[in-house]
């Protein structure tokens, strides 16, 4: 049988969860190397373009020079600054262990990048979509419309966390790209706002509830989820271009 070989770009330090996904959709794949930054494999599939169902690598290429962009989504029209790679929202969700019962909250939503990604990826039960900014919601309401989800799977709104309107406590997973005060906003402001975030996660998770949160902001978020309420571990760090944010797991002691 002829054989063809792949080469998927990931995100550094994310091997885990793109083998996962790969041998999850592709169990007879035959993995050949793994680097940092890079898996590669061998398949008897001819065509690159079967591959276009892998959500947490950033790129596939074959030996005939072809490249895919797995990174891209049709349903991104909008875009916010700081905005999340979409392979990583992926990674964040399966992080979360998504479940079809589950509603899902982002807080600093931006252009709802996380949320579309449970939604569509993950098929959970609902979405609320919140930020402070005009611009975001917008950008969110128009990435929601280009991917045709029910209107009934999703709540977007203007929320600013420092005086929040959400108080129902029906949320099982709180996942969000945070603001880190290098690209947007400054580390005072985030110290009000990683408070609040507390306070909100106290208000609204259910009891078995999870939160998955990438910041560059470490010690702050150690510090405002303190130890004696809440377990928080980081799963893992990514270089984003020149910064190291990590991903956090915080559950309810
Ligand atoms: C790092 S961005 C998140 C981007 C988003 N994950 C995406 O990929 O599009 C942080 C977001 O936090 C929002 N934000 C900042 N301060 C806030 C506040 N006090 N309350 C709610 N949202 C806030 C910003 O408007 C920004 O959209």
């Amino acid at each position: 049988m002829t054989t063809y070989s792949y080469t998927l770009k990931i995100l550094e330090g994310t091997s885990e969860y793109v083998l996962k996904e790969l041998l999850e959709k592709y169990p007879t794949i035959e993995i050949v190397k793994e680097n940092k930054d890079e898996i590669l494999f061998n398949s008897d599939i001819e065509d690159i373009n079967s591959f276009r169902n892998l959500y947490s690598p950033t790129h596939i290429s074959n030996l005939k020079g072809n490249t895919l962009n797995l990174s891209k989504r049709e349903w991104r029209v909008e875009f916010v600054s700081a905005g999340i790679n979409p392979s990583l929202a992926y990674i964040l969700c399966m992080i979360a262990n998504l479940d079809k019962d589950n509603i899902l909250l982002d807080p600093f939503c931006g252009s709802s990048v996380i949320p579309i990604t449970a939604i569509k990826y993950f098929d959970i039960k609902r979405v609320i979509c919140t930020d402070i900014s005009g611009n975001a919601i917008d950008a969110s309401k128009k990435n929601f419309k280009a991917t045709n989800i029910d209107e009934s799977k999703y709540k977007i709104f203007r929320n600013d966390i420092l005086n929040s309107k959400i108080s129902k406590r029906n949320v099982d997973r709180i996942l969000s790209n945070l603001p880190f005060g290098i690209r947007v906003g400054d580390h005072e402001s985030n110290r009000e706002i990683y408070k609040s975030l507390e306070q909100l996660a106290k208000k609204v998770l259910r009891k078995k509830g999870l939160i998955v949160l990438l910041t560059q902001e470490k010690v702050l978020l150690r510090e405002v989820f303190s130890k004696d309420i809440w377990s928080v571990k980081s799963i893992l760090q990514v270089n984003e271009g020149g910064l190291f944010p990590e991903v956090f797991l915080i559950k309810k002691m």
